[in-house]
């Protein structure tokens, strides 16, 4: 925690920085408003804390300065008795509290304390609301998501660079989190961007932020997240959708390890962590051209693959507990759900899960909302792709979806097996079948051609 201390009085700094160190809080000190400027434009403060009369310009106006410069961190006034009208004032201008001279020293750190961690929270808050997911735990005691664990707990006191990769729906978000929440920085912000959700041309001033004119629209200075994430983690989702141009600026940061405003000239120096996702295969990009090499490098110093749910399936009891739990907690007493019988954990054991977590998250709140009963079974449950359940496998098809076949397994031939399937089931009528499969009854028809299928 660093605090800029903006009193013109010498003694003072000296004795709120002694004090507050006293706490473990860093602190620097600017004598007026003009060195608070520049001090506030080259570092980063968790917060302010300004001093009402100075000669030149005065607190007032340092506060205003700040809040129109888009700085979000908390401001605290001091201001001397007989000064309570200028304190009013300030609060009005963007101070979130103040103090008299002479000041408690102990009730500064505490007051401190509050104000940057409820800052940190809306930021936490904030980035919550831009990606739209809640914090799970990383849930599961399979082989894979031990040794997933393990790895997080040794690089929960480095700051390293960490690239998560897995399929859609397999928890990637959850693990960015999880590294968050048991690293040293976990007391920082938890900022994420999708870099797929986001226009390309928003992207890069959401990331590096702009000072007030650099294009049209820029009415006033803007934070990026690469300064918001200070002190904490900064998690960019959909990594392989970030374009070629972004990929040699995201290189020049981490080797830099500072930014520049959109328009400005200042460096800011960066210290927030980084932790990149995708569930594009990097190393495929590359060999197309359409990623960088020197970039995958630097993001790929510390690597998790987040098996799919079918190699987990062990974790599915575990799983549901939580998620029907959780289901509980959010439909209120009317529909409470005890559980699943193990014919039923048996059943969504034989699935092939596609769309991983996710995909087990949407059968049970589905089976949940329309249960007779208590426990969930196999009836309740609603599966889409592929169920390699006895009575389906059909003699000599092929069905090595099982649990032991360990060739991987390409989303092509898992598409040509569920359409063998379905054609079985249905004796070859194409309607029924493209209708079992959520596809058009055409789609089916060229596929069939593409695949070479005899049905
Ligand atoms: N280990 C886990 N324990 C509990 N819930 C989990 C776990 N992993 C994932 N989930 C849940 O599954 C859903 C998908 O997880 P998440 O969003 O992290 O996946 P993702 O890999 O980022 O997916 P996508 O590639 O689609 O963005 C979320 O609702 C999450 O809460
Ligand atoms: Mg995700």
């Amino acid at each position: 925690m660093k605090v800029l201390i903006v009193d013109d009085e010498k003694n003072i700094r000296e004795l709120m920085g002694t004090y507050l160190k006293l706490d473990a809080i860093e602190s620097e000190g600017a004598e007026n408003g003009l060195s608070a400027q520049r001090l506030l434009r080259e570092n980063h403060y968790d917060a302010c804390l300004v001093d009402l009369k100075m000669p030149g310009m005065d607190g007032l106006s340092l506060i205003k300065w700040i809040r129109n410069e888009g700085f979000r961190m908390p401001v605290i006034m001091i201001s001397a008795h007989g000064e309570i009208h200028d304190a009013v004032a300030a609060l009005t201008s963007g101070a979130q509290d103040y103090i008299v001279k002479p000041f408690d020293p102990e009730e500064l750190s505490i007051r401190l304390v509050k104000l940057i961690e409820s800052q940190n929270l809306q930021n936490l808050v904030e980035s919550d609301q831009r990606t739209q997911t809640g914090t799970g735990k990383l849930i599961g005691e399979s082989r894979p998501i031990q040794k997933i664990k393990k790895i997080i707990n040794k690089i929960a006191e480095t700051p390293a660079t960490v690239l998560i990769t897995g399929e859609s729906g397999t928890g990637k978000e959850v693990a960015a989190r999880q590294i968050h929440a048991v690293s040293l920085l976990c007391e920082g912000p938890f900022v994420a961007i999708n870099i797929g959700g986001v226009p390309e041309n928003l992207i890069e001033s959401e990331l590096f932020g702009y000072e007030k004119g650099a294009f049209t629209g820029a009415e006033s200075r803007k934070i990026g997240m690469f300064e918001l994430a200070s002190g904490g983690t900064l998690f960019l989702d959909e990594i392989g959708d970030m374009s070629l141009s972004l990929q040699v600026k995201l290189l020049r940061v981490l080797q830099e390890k500072k930014i520049t405003h959109l328009g400005g000239t200042t460096t800011i120096p960066i210290n927030a962590r980084i932790i990149t996702a995708t569930n594009k295969s990097l190393e495929t990009m590359i060999r197309e051209g359409s990623f960088r090499e020197d970039l995958f490098y630097r993001l790929n110093v510390v690597r998790i693959e987040i098996p799919t749910l079918r190699d987990r399936k062990e974790d599915i009891p575990l799983l549901a507990g939580s998620i029907i739990a959780r289901l509980n907690r959010q439909m209120g007493s009317s529909n409470r759900i005890e559980g699943v019988t193990p014919e039923g954990i048996q059943y969504l054991k034989e699935y092939s899960f596609p769309g991983n977590i996710r995909e087990l998250e949407n059968v049970l709140e589905r089976a949940a909302i329309f249960a007779e009963q208590s426990m969930l079974s196999e009836d309740d449950f609603e599966l889409r792709g592929i169920v390699l359940h006895e009575q389906n496998v059909l003699p000599g098809k092929p069905t090595d979806l099982d649990q032991n076949n360990t060739e991987p397994k390409t989303l092509k031939k898992i598409e040509e097996e569920a359409m063998i399937q379905a054609l079985h089931r249905w004796e070859g009528n194409r309607t029924k079948a493209a209708g079992e499969l959520g596809i058009s009854r055409r789609t089916l028809i060229n596929k069939i051609a593409e695949y070479g299928l005899n049905i």
